[in-house]
């Protein structure tokens, strides 16, 4: 079979790393991929958006099936686009990847299908939001509707960051039409936990649960990036827990997507806080999360193209879907500077035997040597039977790693050690 993945960071490398292990395949295509990948994938020059040179090629290479992975080509409706010339697809139509493209529409959603999330206003004019971050509670949560590469979210602590941050989006338009309108909500506090849950619109099978580190900088200091790293079980997150999340959030929301008509096929992110009243929705994603999947998809034992056929054809109920009992640490290298300003084109090097716990985020290929390309660089994962010696591994693996102007946090994994070691 022909298979083809679009996307071109860690995540995509993690996904092809797991597809390969499927017999069945015997090509795998990434459209953009990254020339980091080039041992795993064929990398294409076709943008995650580019959604007509995507099915161009699709159609013209005979693709058997394709994973859309990023947030924007399903937003923008990759999955109807492919399904329209007869190609099957794992991940959701553009109707069902409103969950996450419209932060009003999954707020709504929640709302009216009594699914615990923080309480809310949706405002569209931005003199009403003003008035009302003016005299309403502090610390607040300011949320652009769209997409807005995972930055459209300010928690502002003060009254006057409240007025600045509605002021940015809304007026200034900061993150452009994704902030035509926004969500005011309440701010939450509690652990964070991710749950990736593959789904076929009718049954709901939870991956290992994660624990993301968004802040750039060790002590969860400094600007909020796309993930730092991640760590796999996430220790808050007890069977009782779980037991309640499928209860009162996995399967109420699938079954809500279904009531709308916007049936949901693929993989959903919960992007979950455990409040002292119970686990909260934070966020949804309509995809695998990045770093996330480094450390999920190594610890899946099943074979992953039969449960993305299976969530696809609609027979997840009757598909294993297994994880081994052992922990999970991802380590990000990034480029110094990132989420901001950064240079790159360095050449890294990987020793070739921890080639395979690597999966590159950001990389050119030129002459036989790679080099950096990227905010995120790479992710270096280990896997292990306890929490701690996963997080040693990762680090081991790290210092193993050359490029200039590499940056990572040294302290992945340190908070759900601390908690593991309290229970
Ligand atoms: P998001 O981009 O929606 O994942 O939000 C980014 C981060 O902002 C989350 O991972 C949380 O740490 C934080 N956050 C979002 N919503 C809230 C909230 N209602 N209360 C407290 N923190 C929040
Ligand atoms: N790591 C968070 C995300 O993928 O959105």
């Amino acid at each position: 079979m022909k298979v083809l993945v679009v996307g071109g960071g860690g995540r995509e490398h993690a996904i092809i790393r797991k597809l390969k292990e499927s017999k069945k395949i015997k090509e795998i295509y990434a459209l953009p991929g990254n020339g980091g990948m080039y041992k795993d994938a064929t990398p294409v020059a076709i943008g995650a958006k580019d959604i007509d040179g995507i099915v161009k090629f699709a159609v013209d290479n005979q693709i058997d099936y394709a994973v859309v992975a990023p947030d924007d080509p399903l937003v923008l409706g990759c999955v109807n686009a492919l399904n329209e010339v007869g190609i099957p697809c794992f991940g959701p139509t553009k109707e069902a990847a409103i969950i996450e493209g419209s932060k009003v529409f999954s707020k709504n959603l929640m709302k009216k299908y009594g699914i615990p999330t923080a309480t809310y206003e949706v405002f569209s004019d931005a003199e009403k939001a003003l008035e009302y971050v003016k005299t309403g509670p502090i610390p607040t949560v300011i949320k652009a509707d769209g997409l807005a590469l995972g930055k459209g979210v300010i928690i502002a602590f003060t009254r006057e960051e409240a007025i600045e941050a509605v002021s940015s989006i809304m007026t200034d338009k900061k993150f452009g039409s994704s902030g035509d309108n926004i969500v005011i909500e309440e701010f939450l506090e509690g652990p964070e936990v991710s749950v990736l849950a593959f789904t076929d619109g009718k049954v709901v099978k939870p991956m290992v649960s994660s624990m993301d580190h968004k802040r750039a900088l060790d002590g969860d200091k400094g600007l909020n990036t796309g993930g730092m790293g991640t760590i796999a079980p996430n220790p808050y997150y007890t069977s009782t827990v779980a037991d309640e999340c499928m209860a009162k959030i996995f399967l109420p929301t699938i079954e809500a997507m279904k009531s709308e008509g916007r049936e949901f096929k693929g993989c959903l992110y919960f992007g979950l806080m455990l409040t002292k009243d119970g686990p909260k929705v934070i966020e949804y994603n309509c995809r695998f999360g990045d770093p996330e999947t480094q450390v999920v998809l190594p610890l899946l034992e099943s074979d992953l193209f039969e449960i993305m056929k299976a969530t696809t054809n609609g027979t997840l109920a009757d598909c294993e879907v297994k994880f081994s009992d052992k922990y999970a640490c991802c380590v990000i290298m990034a480029s110094k500077g990132y989420p901001e300003k950064y240079q790159n084109g360095f050449e890294m090097v990987i020793p070739e035997k921890i080639e395979k716990d690597v999966y590159v985020a950001g990389a050119k290929y030129e002459d036989g040597k790679i080099y950096s390309a990227g905010g995120r660089v790479l992710g270096v994962t280990d896997v292990s039977t306890s929490l701690k010696s996963a997080i040693d591994g990762a680090y081991k693996k790290v210092e193993m790693i050359k490029f200039d102007n590499a940056f990572y946090r040294h302290d992945i994994g340190a908070r759900a050690l601390m908690a593991t070691e309290e229970k």
